[in-house]
């Protein structure tokens, strides 16, 4: 049986197919439907129409925090990706979804739903902290403590993993999407300036992950209703970035307080691995070693580390470990 396997991320979703040959894909979270409910494009497609949508069109994200947001938009983008690799009707795949640990039995359930109706003869689950460890080629089936900081785009999960599994973690409703939130409220409220959420987020990749001064930017002035160009500070933005960095540094401190001393200790030693797309934040890289006192490997390709991880589930003795089957 064809066997794909995905992390239905916020912003992206990963797929690695496991059969003849190897497939990896991946699409941004994203489908325009009209009001009326047809789906008009998914993915990239749908992407580029963010904030250019005529009346009656919308372009939505189908997942969030790690959860199905909407059935029927994660349908019709899970469809048209299984679609791109498997040209058969008749041979239905197995799918595996890689859950994060602050999932809830409803969200499991919603993404059982998801794969059945997708067309799925077998549904599983493997932990999505646990991929993430096996793609960092991290010591994962062995009695010792890893710390996995996942920055993602709706939220922060850690997770502290020991023997194949996760032993404490946290999720934090806090991450990418929580910036560019603030960047638009900083422009609004600073500079009469109003922008889009893509406007913000391309600010922050170049000020916050690229490290750049300053950038230029478009958008409408709010007293005159017309474009407007301003150039920005990095110093502008990097408030909720460092306040985001501590509010990490928190819950990383509160979940090392409930851990058994001996993963604490491996902790210390081995130090913390910072991943998922904000993991570029340089303000995290800066700001987490001192405010925790240890030390931070930084994932140089987090979208990468991810795809690895699920990589490696086509491994049969991988999956025996790792995999739960679908109620
Ligand atoms: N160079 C960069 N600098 C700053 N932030 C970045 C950079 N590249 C990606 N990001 C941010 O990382 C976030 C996306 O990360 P990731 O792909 O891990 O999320 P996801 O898995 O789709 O979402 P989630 O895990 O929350 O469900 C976005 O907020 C994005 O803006
Ligand atoms: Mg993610």
């Amino acid at each position: 049986m064809r066997r794909l396997l995905f992390d239905f991320g916020t912003e992206t979703v990963r797929m690695t197919a496991d059969g003849s040959r190897q497939r990896k894909t991946q699409e941004p979270a994203i489908v325009a439907h009209q009001d009326g409910g047809n789906i008009v494009a998914v993915g990239a497609a749908a992407e580029r129409m963010l904030g250019r949508t005529p009346d009656g069109l919308q372009a939505e994200r189908p997942f969030a925090a790690g959860g199905v947001r909407s059935q029927k938009l994660a349908q019709a983008l899970l469809r048209s990706m299984i679609g791109r690799i498997s040209r058969s009707r008749w041979q239905r795949p197995e799918i595996v979804v890689a859950l994060a640990s602050g999932a809830t039995a409803l969200d499991r359930r919603a993404f059982l739903v998801l794969a059945r109706e997708a067309g799925a003869a077998r549904v599983s689950f493997a932990q999505l902290a646990a991929c993430r460890a096996l793609g960092l080629a991290l010591p994962l089936f062995e009695p010792r403590g890893s710390l996995l900081v996942d920055v993602g785009a709706s939220r922060t999960q850690i997770d502290l993993l020991s023997l194949g599994r996760t032993v404490v973690s946290a999720t934090l409703p806090e991450a990418g999407d929580t910036l560019d939130d603030a960047i638009v409220r900083r422009l609004r409220e600073h500079y009469n300036m109003m922008v889009g959420p893509a406007t913000a987020k391309s600010l922050k990749h170049e000020l916050l992950g690229g490290g750049a001064d300053d950038a230029l930017l478009y958008g409408r002035d709010l007293v005159s209703g017309l474009p407007r160009a301003l150039r920005l500070q990095r110093s502008e933005i990097e408030a909720p970035a460092l306040q985001l960095a501590s509010h990490i540094a928190s819950a990383v401190q509160d979940l090392l307080r409930v851990a058994s001393p001996e993963l604490v200790s491996d902790v210390a030693e081995a130090g913390i691995h910072l991943t998922g797309g904000g993991s570029r934040l340089q303000v995290l890289r800066h700001h987490l070693p001192d405010a925790l006192g240890l030390p931070i490997h930084c994932d140089e390709s987090p979208s990468e580390s991810i795809v690895l991880g699920l990589d490696r589930l086509t491994d049969r003795r991988v999956r025996e470990q790792l995999l739960r089957r679908g109620a």
